[in-house]
């Protein structure tokens, strides 16, 4: 699948793991940056990253700040993007087969690389369940979006 991934100062310390494990499971990268250690904002590259999949240009993205926090509060920002900060690899199978988060987060001061890339690894490898209360929850979701909330 194509991936957009973003960094920004506090998340880049990641970038060559992401890169890693997307080059090894066969994915396509497209490369929003940052590629330095130079500060930049991180609310810039959430948003590139969140539109790209938002739009359908890519099927999922990655980011990483310091903590990871940041970037999923921007990415969230925009519609169709569900964008989910993961620490363990628990959390990141049920990122994708309950939730259809469709970007992950993480953080580089907070998660280290060999962690990173097996988190990465189990949220690429799981699939959104199709069950249909996770289909219903997920569209309660969609719902709250389009300011329809009960
Ligand atoms: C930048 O210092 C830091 O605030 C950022 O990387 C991130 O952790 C924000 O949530």
């Amino acid at each position: 699948m194509k991936v957009a991934i973003g960094f920004d100062h506090g998340g880049v310390t990641l970038r060559d793991a992401v890169i890693e494990v997307l080059t090894g499971l066969g994915h396509e990268i497209v490369d929003f940056g940052t590629t330095g250690p130079e500060a930049v904002d991180y609310p810039d590259y959430a948003t590139r990253v969140a539109e790209a999949v938002a739009s359908g240009q890519c099927e999922r993205g990655v980011l990483a700040c310091g903590t990871g926090i940041g970037m999923s509060i921007a990415a969230n920002k925009v519609a169709g993007c569900y964008a989910a900060l993961l620490s363990n690899c628990f959390s990141a199978r049920m990122a994708a087969q309950h939730n259809a988060a469709n970007v992950a987060c993480l953080g580089g001061r907070v998660t280290a690389p060999e962690l990173a890339k097996a988190i990465l690894q189990a949220y690429f490898e799981a699939e959104p369940d199709s069950a249909d209360r996770h289909h219903r929850r997920r569209e309660k979701v969609c719902q709250i979006e389009k300011g329809n909330s009960q």
